[in-house]
């Protein structure tokens, strides 16, 4: 390691405190993109963020789409060197259920070595930590050894469409890089860094059923109307075939990629206490599909999940009704290949097909993600590689992950560069749940790995 990136190392030290409290400065700003009442603190939350990249010394902007703007930051003094593309997002899923937090979800509080907040760890704590890095180098030696861009977007949470359209309709020009770095994810295990070399793609559904036109005595009308919750119930129970754990769907395989021999193989050598699983989420089994480890069916196997139902009388006690109407929401998990627009089709026409009569269906595509394989080789990845071991003390492993970042596969099939998928957070980080948190060290530990690969990089020339 050089004078300067220890030097650089030094000032994130003596900086600490100050760094984590621009961090929680971030956090208190509610930016939910999936709910529009927020809408005026999600636009908040872009312009802190352009300031705080140029106050970290990159020429920043905020692009403006349809939706929610992007933040773009560059900084290309280092002629001949190679570009590295940070990608983050700066909006956050919704709190619910409130009651189940501690504290406040937009009021940071510091417990340990965790810092608990909504986004503390999806993505606001792991992105900042991109951008404290380049800060730290900067103010340090007045200059990168690499060419940065940052490109960080407002609606990760709710599809990521304006940035999809952004990077298409680039192609490549204002986003020109040698590879893009993403760290929105979580390691393996504690204390076990990870590069991921997949991620899930997407296809969310919602299924609308309509009966009379409202709420009717369940006596008076039951066995003469037919009733939207059990219509709804019938169609949930033909999706996945409940001993298989195979779904039902006419097709819903036939693109699929299998599961590569050394894929099953490096999974199954993964440490992976099935029993200390099930104790962790209080489950007192695992579930899935026949045939496939949990890792496998979690990684690399397509799934699909009712995420929200909603039917009739939710109060207290007994209310004898016969609904007018029942909702719910699905999402599909997609692996390579799996197309998410042909996924929702043969969704939607399964679904009427196998709708019982006497009520109105409507299925919704309300949005999708392509999944990612990315071959983890070449000079960058590892670069990242040794990054990561240098400063968690262990050579990180290759896995997957069941989660989705639907720009990941734009960015991929637009710019054709390398993307290093390079998670700090931790399984137990509770992202999109009550209590989420980021551990404070690995925040710490995130500048540390990004300032060592800016060096890294820097140092092989450009091929
Ligand atoms: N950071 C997550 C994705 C993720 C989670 C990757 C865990 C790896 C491990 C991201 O913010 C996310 O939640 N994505 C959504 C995408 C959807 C809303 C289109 C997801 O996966 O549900
Ligand atoms: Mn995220
Ligand atoms: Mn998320």
């Amino acid at each position: 390691m050089g004078d300067d990136s220890r030097q650089v190392l030094e000032r994130i030290d003596r900086e600490r405190d100050s760094y984590l409290e621009e961090l929680k400065d971030y956090l208190r700003i509610p930016s939910i993109s999936t709910d529009s009442d927020y809408s005026a603190d999600v636009l908040r939350c872009a312009e802190f963020l352009r300031e705080k990249m140029s106050a970290a010394g990159l020429s920043a902007e905020r692009l403006e789409t349809d939706g929610y703007p992007l933040v773009y930051g560059e900084w290309l003094g280092a002629e001949g060197k190679p570009t590295l593309l940070f990608y983050g997002h700066y909006d956050v899923q919704p709190p619910d259920p409130l009651e189940e937090w501690r504290n406040p979800p937009f009021e940071p509080t510091v417990e340990g070595d965790r810092l608990v907040a909504r986004g503390a760890t999806d993505d606001k704590g792991q992105s900042f930590a991109h951008l404290k890095a380049v800060a730290a180098v900067l103010a340090e030696t007045g200059e990168l050894p690499v060419n940065v861009k940052f490109l960080i977007e407002g609606e990760e949470e709710s599809g990521g469409e304006s940035i999809d359209t952004f990077v298409r309709r680039d192609g490549g020009k204002k986003l020109a890089c040698d590879a893009v770095i993403v760290s929105d994810s979580s390691m393996y295990a504690p204390g076990v860094p990870s590069l991921l070399y997949g991620l899930k793609g997407l296809a969310y559904m919602e299924i609308s059923i309509v009966g009379p036109k409202q709420d009717l005595h369940s006596g008076s009308y039951g066995g003469g109307v037919a009733n939207p919750g059990n219509a709804m119930a019938h169609i949930i129970s033909r999706l996945v075939d409940p001993k298989s754990g195979r779904i039902s769907i006419p097709g819903f395989y036939d693109d699929v990629v299998p599961l590569e021999e050394w894929e099953r193989e490096g999974f199954a050598k993964l440490p992976f206490d099935e029993a200390e699983y099930c104790r962790s989420l209080g489950i007192t089994e695992t579930f899935g599909e026949q045939g496939y480890t949990t890792l496998e069916r979690v990684w690399a196997r397509p799934t699909c999940d009712v995420n929200g139902l909603y039917c009739g009388y939710q109060g207290a006690g007994a209310k004898t009704v016969l609904p007018a109407k029942a909702g719910a929401k699905v999402s599909m998990r997609l692996v390579p290949n799996q197309q998410p627009e042909k996924i929702a089709k043969l969704f939607s026409d399964y679904v009427c097909q196998v709708a019982p009569p006497g009520v109105t269906i409507e299925v919704k595509n309300v949005h999708g993600a392509e999944a990612v394989l990315i071959d983890a080789k070449g000079p960058i990845s590892e670069a990242a590689m040794q990054a990561l071991e240098e400063v968690w003390g262990q050579a990180p492993v290759l896995v997957r992950e069941g989660g989705s970042i639907p720009v990941v596969a734009t960015f991929a099939n637009v710019l054709k560069v390398p993307i290093l998928l390079m998670g700090f957070g931790l399984s137990d980080d509770a992202l999109h749940a009550p209590n989420e948190k980021f551990n404070i060290s690995h925040f710490y530990n995130g500048v540390r790995t990004t300032v060592r690969l800016l060096d890294l990089v820097g140092a092989s020339d450009r091929e």
